[in-house]
Parts: structure tokens; C-alpha cells; sequence
């Protein structure tokens, strides 16, 4: 009987142990420590109104304020920088996915629901207030962090990433809450 429960046992931790090695996140061949905004790795022509690798040199918007008024002026400024802030938050969401993808595997492999409502709360709360504490306001940073789907966004990504390294039948509902 002892024995029985020892091989069971056994057979369990092996199992436990095995599954991470055959589902593990592989980040996309675009993922490198060398593809970043402004890298010089990209052998870039692109010119971005600050250096795009430094966060401290994002200046305030009031750089965009015309002294004499030029709206025309002003609207084509804010669209520079906009663009510029674009590639850097379409790189370090890139980068959180990839780290969803991480945490969706390691839920997976110790069958853990994807989706926490209560840890979603959490990171819409915090980003509302980290966005406030940044300058703008709470709403907007709640809309960024849950209620505009960013969650849901990265839960569907986790869910699609298991499919291709762990399991090809993984399906989970992820149910949007926002709109
Ligand atoms: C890498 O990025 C390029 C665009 O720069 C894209 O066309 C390509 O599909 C990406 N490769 C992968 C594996 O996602
Ligand atoms: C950048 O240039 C180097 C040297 O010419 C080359 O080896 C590398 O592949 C280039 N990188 C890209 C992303 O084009
Ligand atoms: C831009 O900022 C990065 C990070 O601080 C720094 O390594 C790099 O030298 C800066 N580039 C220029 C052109 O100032
Ligand atoms: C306003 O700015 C635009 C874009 O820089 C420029 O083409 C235009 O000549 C400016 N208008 C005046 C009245 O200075
Ligand atoms: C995983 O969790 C589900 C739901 O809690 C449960 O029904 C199932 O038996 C679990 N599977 C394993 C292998 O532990």
C-alpha cells in the first residue's frame, strides 16, 4: 500500500516536473535585447524628436506650444512626438506581453485559471493611479489598464501561446468586460 502511494507519488512529481519543460513561453524572433526603439542594432535613418532610449529626455507637451500661435504648428509637433511615444509604448507592451505569456504558462502548468478578476482589479487600479501620479488622469489610466481591454488583450495572447507551446486544444473564454 505505502509503496503504491510512494509510486504514485512518484509518477505525480515527475509529471509536475515535466510539464514546465514542455510548456515553456518562446518570445517571438523579434524579441531581442537588441530590437529596441532607437537601437542602433536597427541601422535606423528614423529621426525621433528625443533621444528615444532615454526616459528622461520625454519632454512636457508644452514643447508643441506655438509662440505665435500656429495651430498648424502645433498639431504637426504633437503628432511628432506622438508617434515617437508610440513606438516606445508599442515596445514595452510587446515586452509586457511576452511576460503575460510567461505568467499564462506557469498558470498553466499548475492548472491555474488564466484569469483572476481580482489581480485585473488590481493592475487597473494601479495603472489608473500610476497615469494620475504621471500627469494625467485617473480615468484615462483606467481605460489603459483594464476597462480598455488591455487585459483581455494580453489574457487572449497567454491563451493563444499556451495553444502553440503546451497544449493545441487550450481554450479559455477570456469574457471582455470593456468595450
Ligand atoms: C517581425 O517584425 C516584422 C516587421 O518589422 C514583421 O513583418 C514580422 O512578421 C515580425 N516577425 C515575427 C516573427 O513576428
Ligand atoms: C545593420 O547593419 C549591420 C552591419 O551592416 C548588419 O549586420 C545588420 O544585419 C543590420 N541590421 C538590420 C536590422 O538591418
Ligand atoms: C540616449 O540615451 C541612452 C540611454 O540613456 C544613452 O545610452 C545614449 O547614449 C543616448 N544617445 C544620445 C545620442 O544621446
Ligand atoms: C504655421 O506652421 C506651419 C507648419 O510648421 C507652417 O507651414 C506655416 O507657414 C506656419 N504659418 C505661419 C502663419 O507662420
Ligand atoms: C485542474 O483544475 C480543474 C478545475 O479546478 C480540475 O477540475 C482538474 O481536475 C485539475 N486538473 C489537474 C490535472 O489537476
Amino acid at each position: 500500500m505505502a509503496l503504491t502511494i510512494r509510486l504514485l507519488l512518484l509518477l505525480l512529481a515527475t509529471l509536475v516536473a515535466s510539464s514546465p519543460s514542455t510548456c515553456t513561453f518562446t518570445p517571438s524572433a523579434n524579441a531581442t535585447i537588441t530590437n529596441y526603439p532607437g537601437s542602433p542594432a536597427l541601422n535606423t535613418t528614423k529621426n525621433y524628436p528625443y533621444n528615444i532610449s532615454a526616459l528622461s529626455e520625454i519632454p512636457i507637451a508644452t514643447v508643441c506650444t506655438s509662440p505665435t500661435g500656429n495651430r498648424t504648428a502645433e498639431l504637426a509637433c504633437a503628432r511628432t512626438y506622438i508617434d515617437a511615444i508610440d513606438e516606445q509604448l508599442a515596445f514595452l507592451y510587446a515586452r509586457r506581453l511576452g511576460y503575460a505569456a510567461v505568467a499564462g504558462a506557469s498558470k498553466f502548468a499548475t492548472n491555474t485559471s488564466l484569469n483572476d478578476p481580482s489581480r485585473n482589479d488590481v493592475v487597473a487600479a494601479g495603472m489608473a493611479a500610476k497615469v494620475l501620479k504621471y500627469g494625467a488622469t485617473e480615468a484615462a489610466g483606467a481605460v489603459m489598464g483594464g476597462e480598455g481591454c488591455m487585459i483581455y488583450a494580453a489574457l487572449e495572447y497567454e491563451v493563444e501561446t499556451i495553444r502553440e507551446s503546451c497544449d493545441s486544444t487550450f481554450t479559455v473564454d477570456v469574457e471582455r468586460v470593456c468595450e
